[in-house]
């Protein structure tokens, strides 16, 4: 089976893991985290970063370090994983939907205005799959309704939006190391923000807000949260940021090659890169229009029996069970999407043959 998107592990993961067990240093203490933290902000080109146990407790903080909650409403995209809609309920706020562009799959900005209201406090741009929403608009926007921006920079480390890291932008940004991403620490996360203050509100939330007394004892003056990485998973994290560059240049090169394998094919329609970004395709996307003839997912049947794993674009957050009765504009595109739209295999491993494999299913396939 060619897997959709398996991490790559190539460098010093094995060496820097093995530091920690024969020095002890496994937990949460120990020279990686802090490492971590300094060279993913450095990299990234922020003030601070706060490394966390996965990306969706990165985005609680976020929300909980910005004071938002109950009463308060932030737009979200419908199409995204459901993280970060969660987390806007876990802090006690009330998720509004916005639609996504057709050709990039993020939130369409010109459709968030009329979803402003007066218990409006923030928005969360998803960058799904790599392409970088239009954070100009987003930020005109909070600028004009004093709004917190926080982005999910889960699926785009490696893409920037007018030469700037997505995730850097907004008031903070997070990001995930899950076992699917750009770079992974098994399970891990990270908060970046400029703003040294949420940065230490954010950090302190992640340790239960503990303040170590004099004698020793530990005070806690908010209810804060066990969302700290441990040692042995920021030294993963460490080895997998050494090799980040080659990984963006090789994701990218799997998106040209694949365009160019697909381009002649009537009735799919490629991913997209506008100009001011630069697209990591963390998930080579396409769309099976009606003109290929087979629906999308009769294609995920064909590819499944030729030995491919593939998955449709995320079902509409909006239509969940918990999220039926949230406020919500016009979400066509976001239907649109959820019925056509198809991640194909996007391993950093993935080699051109399998490419080649992939496409051609994709040309015989079609009626
Ligand atoms: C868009 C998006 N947001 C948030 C998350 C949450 O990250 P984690 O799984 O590390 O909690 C993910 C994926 O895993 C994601 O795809």
């Amino acid at each position: 089976m060619i897997p959709l998107c398996v991490p790559e592990i190539r460098g010093n993961e094995w060496k820097y893991i093995k530091e920690c067990l024969d020095t002890n240093w496994v937990s949460s203490a120990g020279s990686f985290v802090n490492r971590f933290e300094e060279e993913f902000a450095r990299y990234v080109g922020s003030q601070k970063a706060v490394v966390t146990v996965n990306g969706t407790a990165a985005l609680e903080l976020a929300l909980r370090t910005l004071g938002i909650g109950a009463g308060d409403e932030v737009i979200v995209p419908s199409m995204t994983f459901i993280s970060p809609v969660n987390t806007i309920k876990y802090v006690g706020a009330e998720p509004v939907f916005v639609d996504v562009c057709r050709d990039t799959f993020v939130m369409d900005t010109d459709k968030i205005e009329e979803l402003i209201t007066e218990r409006t406090r923030a928005i969360l741009p998803v960058h799904i799959y790599g392409h970088p929403v239009d954070m100009d608009k987003v930020m005109e926007l909070s600028k004009k309704y004093k709004l917190y921006v926080i982005e999910d920079a889960t699926e785009s480390f490696g893409s920037q939006y007018k030469g700037k890291a997505t995730g850097t932008i907004g008031h903070i940004g997070c990001f995930s190391f899950n076992g699917n991403k750009l770079i992974t620490t098994g399970a891990g996360g990270m908060l970046v923000t400029d703003h040294l203050e949420y940065g230490e509100q954010a950090k302190f939330l992640s340790n239960q807000t503990k303040v170590v007394t004099e004698n020793k004892g530990f005070y806690h003056p908010e209810i804060g949260y066990n969302y700290r990485m441990p040692n042995l998973l920021a030294a993963m994290g460490c080895a997998q940021l050494e090799n980040v560059n080659d990984y963006i240049e090789i994701k990218r090169n799997h998106a040209m090659y694949y365009n160019e394998r697909l381009i002649n094919i009537p009735g799919i329609t490629l991913p997209s890169e506008k100009n001011e970004s630069k697209n990591v395709f963390w998930l080579y996307s396409i769309i099976v229009e009606s003109e290929y003839g087979v629906s999308r997912d009769e294609l995920i049947d064909k590819l499944k029996e030729n030995g491919v794993e593939s998955r449709p674009f995320f079902m509409p957050v909006h239509d969940m069970p918990p999220y039926k009765d949230c406020q919500k504009g016009d979400l066509s595109f976001t239907y649109e999407l959820a019925n056509k739209g198809l991640n194909l295999p996007s391993s950093v491993g993935l080699t051109n043959q399998e490419i080649d494999k992939i496409c051609s299913i994709i040309e015989a396939c079609r009626k």
